[in-house]
C-alpha cells in the first residue's frame, strides 16, 4: 500500500515528476470553493438519509467549513502530491477531523465530484457573462441613438456600396451580442443539471437522495443516466462555442475599429486610455486593446477545438483525458469577461468623426443605386436603369466627378426621364432615409430598433442594469 489516498492496491510509487505528471492541481485549485460547496451538500444529504450519523455529519460539515474559512483568508496549501482539488481537501479535511473525513466520500467518486464542480463553476460564472454582454449591449444602443444621423459609407467587398447610418451599423453589433446573449443563456439550461449520485459510472447502492442536493446546490434538474452523468461536457463545450462565436463577434469590430481610426479613414478616434504609444515612432497611437482582443479570439478558438478534440473519441464513461477539459474553460471565462469590458470602454470613449464619414459619401459613387432605383421607379427596366447609371460612372470616373456634380443637361442626355429633383435623391442623407422597410438604415428606423433593444433589456432579469 502506498500513501495515495487511492494507494491500497499499490506497492509501487511513482517519482515526483511523474505525480507532477498526472496531477491537476496546478489549475483545478480554480475550483476549490465548488468542491466545498458540492462536499457540504452532499455530507448534507448523507447524515439526512442515515447513510452516515448525524455526528459524523456535523464534524465532517464543520471541518469543511473550516477549510472554507482558511481558503476565504488565502491560509490553504495544496501539494502536488495531492494530485487535485479533491484530493487535496479530502487531506486537508483527514487532517483536521481525523479519520471521519473517510466518511464524506461514501456513496461518491471522483468522476461525478469533478463534473459536480465543474457544472457548479460554470453556473456561478454564466449570469456574469450575460451581465457584461447586457452592458454592452446598452452602449451599443445609447451610442446608436447618439448617432442615429451620422452617414457613413457602407461598404461590401471593402469598397464604398450605400451610404448608412452610423447608429444603424452599431446595431448590427447589438443584434449579434443579441443572439451571443441567447445562447450564452441557453448554455445555463445545460449547465443546470446535478451529475452528483452518478458515483464511479454506475450509481450507487447506498440510498442517496439526488434530488435533495440537487435542491440544496440551486440545480434545476439532475442527470437520469448516471455514464452520461460523469462523461458529458456539452455544457462547456457550448460554453467554448458560444464564446467562440462572440469573440468572432468582437473581433470584426475590432479589424473596423482598428481600420477606422487609420489616418488613411480617421472616421474615428480611440481615446488615449484604450491606446498605446510606440517606444521608438512618437507621433504612433496603436489600438493594441482592440488588436489584442483580435488576437486572443485565437486561443478561444484554440480552446473549442481543443476540447472537440479530447473529446471525439473517448469511450464511455470517465477517462483522464477529461481532465483537459478545465484550462482552456477557465482561461475562455477570463478572456471573454476581459474582452466584453474592454469592449465596453473602448466604444464609450472613442470620438466619432462625424464629417469625415460623412464626407466619404459625398464625392463617391455610392449614390449609384439612387440614381438607378430613380430611373426604375420612372418605370425604366432596373438592368436598363443600372447599365445607364454604370455608364454615367464611368463617365464621372474618366472626368474626376461626381454624379451629384454632373449638371442636368449631361444626365439627362443618359437618359432623358431625369429631373431636376435627381440632385436631392442623391445626397447620402436622402439615400439613406429613403430605406424605411424595417431593416433598413433610415435614422426612424435605428431610432425605432433602439426602442425595441431598450425595451428588450428592461425585460432581462432585473431590468438592464441591475442584473
Ligand atoms: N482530476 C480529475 C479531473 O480533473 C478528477 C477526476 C479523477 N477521477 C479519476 N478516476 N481519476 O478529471
Amino acid at each position: 500500500m502506498t500513501d495515495k489516498l487511492w494507494g491500497g492496491r499499490f506497492t509501487g510509487k511513482a517519482q515526483d515528476w511523474v505525480d507532477e505528471f498526472g496531477a491537476s492541481i496546478g489549475f483545478d485549485y480554480q475550483l476549490a470553493a465548488e468542491d466545498l460547496e458540492g462536499s457540504l451538500a452532499h455530507v448534507k444529504m448523507l447524515g439526512q438519509q442515515g447513510i452516515i450519523s448525524p455526528d459524523e455529519a456535523h464534524q465532517i460539515e464543520a471541518g469543511l467549513h473550516d477549510i472554507q474559512d482558511d481558503l476565504a483568508q488565502g491560509k490553504v496549501e495544496f501539494s502536488v502530491a495531492n494530485e487535485d482539488i479533491h484530493l487535496n481537501i479530502e487531506s486537508l479535511l483527514t487532517k483536521k477531523i481525523g479519520p471521519v473525513a473517510g466518511k464524506l466520500h461514501t456513496g461518491r467518486s471522483r468522476n461525478d465530484q469533478v463534473a459536480t464542480d465543474f457544472h457548479l463553476w460554470l453556473k456561478h460564472r454564466l449570469p456574469q457573462v450575460l451581465t457584461e454582454l447586457t452592458d454592452l449591449q446598452q452602449t451599443l444602443l445609447k451610442l446608436a441613438q447618439e448617432n442615429a444621423e451620422v452617414v457613413m459609407p457602407g461598404y461590401t467587398h471593402m469598397q464604398h456600396a450605400q451610404p448608412i447610418s452610423y447608429g444603424h451599423y452599431l446595431l448590427a453589433y447589438f443584434e449579434m451580442l443579441q443572439r451571443d446573449y441567447e445562447r450564452f443563456e441557453f448554455n445555463q439550461k445545460h449547465t443546470d443539471i446535478l451529475p452528483l449520485g452518478a458515483a464511479a459510472l454506475a450509481g450507487t447502492t447506498f440510498p442517496i437522495d439526488r434530488s435533495a442536493v440537487a435542491k440544496d446546490l440551486g440545480f434545476d434538474d439532475l442527470y437520469h443516466n448516471s455514464l452520461d452523468a460523469v462523461s458529458d461536457r456539452d455544457f462547456a463545450l457550448e460554453f467554448l462555442s458560444n464564446a467562440s462565436i462572440l469573440m468572432m463577434h468582437l473581433s470584426r469590430l475590432a479589424e473596423e475599429l482598428i481600420l477606422w481610426g487609420t489616418y488613411e479613414f480617421n472616421y474615428i478616434e480611440l481615446a488615449d486610455s484604450f491606446s498605446t504609444g510606440s517606444s521608438i515612432m512618437p507621433q504612433k497611437k496603436n489600438a493594441d486593446f482592440a488588436e489584442l482582443v483580435r488576437g486572443k479570439t485565437g486561443r478561444v478558438f484554440g480552446g473549442l477545438m481543443g476540447l472537440l478534440t479530447v473529446m471525439k473519441g473517448l469511450p464511455l464513461a470517465y477517462n483522464k483525458d477529461m481532465q483537459e477539459d478545465k484550462e482552456a474553460t477557465f482561461d475562455t471565462m477570463d478572456t471573454i469577461l476581459a474582452s466584453i469590458k474592454v469592449f465596453n470602454g473602448m466604444l464609450s470613449t472613442l470620438t466619432v468623426h462625424a464629417d469625415r464619414m460623412a464626407k466619404a459619401t459625398e464625392n463617391d459613387f455610392s449614390n449609384a443605386t439612387e440614381l438607378a432605383d430613380y430611373l426604375a421607379q420612372k418605370g425604366l427596366p432596373f438592368r436598363q436603369a443600372h447599365a445607364v447609371v454604370g455608364q454615367l460612372v464611368l463617365k464621372g470616373i474618366q472626368e474626376g466627378k461626381a454624379l451629384n456634380q454632373m449638371p442636368l443637361s449631361e444626365l439627362q442626355a443618359a437618359s432623358p426621364a431625369i429631373e431636376d429633383d435627381i440632385y436631392e435623391e442623391l445626397k447620402s442623407k436622402t439615400a439613406v432615409n429613403r430605406r424605411t422597410p424595417v431593416g433598413g438604415t433610415a435614422v426612424k428606423n435605428v431610432l425605432n430598433e433602439v426602442k425595441r433593444g431598450e425595451a428588450m433589456l428592461s425585460q432581462r432579469k432585473g431590468g438592464a442594469d441591475g442584473q
